[in-house]
């Protein structure tokens, strides 16, 4: 018998690994089961990244490994998109890495910058991914609260309170999932001010930005370096390319090479037509996000009517791929999502998953069509 590492011991498997193999379970035993679970979404690609993926199949070198620092080309795309939506200039050569998805880049930051012992401040709720990895490389993970009375924001005066001479890193996500809170320039400010304080690595999380979200924003904008500061972003969401695995991080030249020093042992680059339809991706004009935008708002006033006909309550204002709802008084998130499956063969995410303080909540994914989400919605009244 031989016994897996101790690293494990802290660890599960990820929630929707699990859980999802019950719900494809009991569609194949026949249940219409409407998955408003997870944020994958169904809406196809650019059409012209997927153009772009099958004329690059054909270049000679496609085939072949790729620079660990990704393509030129994909990292200049990269620096033009953070010009032209965010308004941040990065030097493609020094201050980019593209990655195969942004969860990856959580593994290799942690990796990159965390000894066993350190501390690191996680989000609750919170994708859970910052956690688990944490607990991987040895760290100590420390919850910071996010609370609806305080618009799902960081309370600062709580931080300060606390020791932090062992935090080397804190984790924020904004536009924040699961709760669709926004973070504007004061806050970031407010970020970058903490990290240089108690020298504190702050990483943002932004793969929501362009979803429902009036002004895109990115960390980077407010600081005046890089030094202490590093921003995850992906297409899984903007551009419909979940499955592609593609993504990217941005920070100081130092942090990025940290970072590659990791990856450059873990893979050996990513595949050539995946970098140039990514590339294309990035280029095209605002009106891809409108044209989403406006599909994901039909979407979101379906949900909206799911989660009044649930005796759900919501905020108005979230941005992002979900409706992140309280569950009506006396129920648990957990048995409320058995509930819906059971009685309405309706699969959403419990907010428990996410941490403590997502108790008492549920997410609904925007990533189903309005046929199917109005199609749950009348089987509460069926
Ligand atoms: C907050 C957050 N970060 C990161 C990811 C991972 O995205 P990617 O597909 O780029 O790995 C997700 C995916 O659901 C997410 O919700």
């Amino acid at each position: 018998m031989i016994a897996q590492a101790n690293r494990l011991d802290h660890v599960e498997e990820y929630y929707f690994s699990t859980k999802l193999k019950e719900v494809r379970a009991l569609q194949d035993s026949g249940q219409p089961i409407i998955n408003l679970g997870v944020g994958s979404p169904d809406l196809q690609p650019p059409p012209q990244v997927m153009t772009a993926l099958h004329q690059a199949l054909l270049n000679p070198s496609a085939h072949q490994y790729q620079p660990y620092r990704g393509t030129n080309d994909f990292r200049k795309a990269i620096a033009e998109f953070y010009k032209n939506f965010y308004n941040v200039g990065l030097n493609h050569e020094t201050e980019i890495l593209p990655l195969m998805g942004s969860k990856e880049g959580i593994t290799h930051i942690s990796m990159a910058f965390l000894n066993e012992g350190d501390e690191v401040l996680v989000p609750n709720p919170g994708y859970p991914t910052y956690a688990a990895v944490s607990r991987l490389v040895g760290a100590s993970t420390v919850l910071y609260d996010l609370k609806e009375e305080t618009g799902w924001l960081p309370d600062f005066e709580e931080l300060e309170k606390r020791d932090l001479s062992k935090v080397k890193l804190m984790w924020v996500n904004y536009p924040n999932m699961p709760t669709g809170a926004v973070a504007k320039k004061e806050l970031f400010e407010k970020l970058i001010a903490f990290g240089k304080k108690h020298s504190i690595l702050i990483v943002n999380d932004n793969p929501y930005s362009f979803i429902l979200n009036e002004e895109p924003e990115s960390i980077l904008k407010y600081s005046s370096d890089l030094k202490g500061i590093m921003e995850l972003n992906s297409l899984s969401k903007s551009f419909n390319m979940s499955g592609w695995r593609i993504g990217m991080l941005c920070g100081s030249e130092k942090n990025i090479n940290s970072v590659l020093k990791v990856k450059t042992n873990m893979d050996s680059g990513m595949f050539f037509p995946l970098q140039a339809g990514a590339a294309m991706a990035l280029r095209l004009p605002q009106e891809w996000f409108r044209e989403q935008n406006k599909i994901y708002m039909r979407r979101k006033e379906e949900i909206r009517k799911l989660a009044t006909a649930l005796e759900c309550s919501f905020s108005e204002d979230q941005a992002g791929m979900f409706l992140w709802c309280k569950v009506p008084e006396g129920n648990t998130s957990e048995g409320f999502v058995e509930h819906l499956l059971k009685e309405y063969h309706i699969f959403a995410a419990p907010g428990f998953i996410f941490g403590s303080q997502g108790e008492g909540y549920i997410r609904f994914s925007l990533c189903a069509s309005e046929e199917n989400i109005i199609k749950a919605c009348n089987r509460l009244t069926a």
